[in-house]
């Protein structure tokens, strides 16, 4: 009984997997360099959530390194993302699995656009508002180069 509930098991991974074994989809995995990439986007993409939301209530002078720091690592994440979209498009990327349908396979790749999408949007509208507000942009005390004007 165990051991036919172990090879249904097996059997029903196996076929999700869309017959191939654990260790050969494992094999297909994304560049170390995208993978680099990825956790560190992550991680600043993580810290500018938490810094936008918290940095408008807090105490002057400390507000406003805060303010820098979050602009600095949406600069930062720009960039990132930049060399990600590049490396993407240069790197062999797994294959989603025979067994997921047409219709999950359009909505990975929708998904996987929206989350690039935002990834640009987000630090530009950043730095659009800053622009808009007339504040200046630096990054990590450098002076960074205002792309638009705020029309008057
Ligand atoms: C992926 C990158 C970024 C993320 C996830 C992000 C996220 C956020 C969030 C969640 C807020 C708070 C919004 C609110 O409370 O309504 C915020 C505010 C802000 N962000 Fe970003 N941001 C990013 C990049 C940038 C960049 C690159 C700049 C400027 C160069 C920037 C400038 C600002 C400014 C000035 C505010 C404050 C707006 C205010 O106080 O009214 N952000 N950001």
């Amino acid at each position: 009984m165990k051991r036919d509930f172990i090879l249904n098991y097996v059997f029903y991974q196996h076929r999700n997997l869309g017959g191939y074994s654990m260790r050969q989809i494992q094999a297909e995995k994304y560049s170390k360099n995208m993978r680099i990439i990825h956790w560190i986007v992550g991680a600043f993409i993580i810290t500018e959530l938490v810094c936008g939301f918290l940095m408008g209530g807090l105490a002057v002078p400390f507000k406003f390194s805060v303010y820098s720091l979050h602009k600095s690592i949406g600069v930062l994440i720009f960039l990132f993302v930049v060399i990600r979209i590049f490396n993407r498009f240069n790197s062999k990327i797994p294959e989603l699995p025979t067994a997921i349908n047409k219709f999950e396979r359009i909505a990975a790749k929708i998904a996987v656009f929206i989350l690039y999408l935002g990834m640009i949007a987000m630090p530009a509208s950043g730095y659009l508002m800053s622009v808009y507000y007339d504040y200046k942009v630096l990054f990590f005390g450098l002076g960074f180069p205002m792309f638009v004007e705020k029309k008057s």
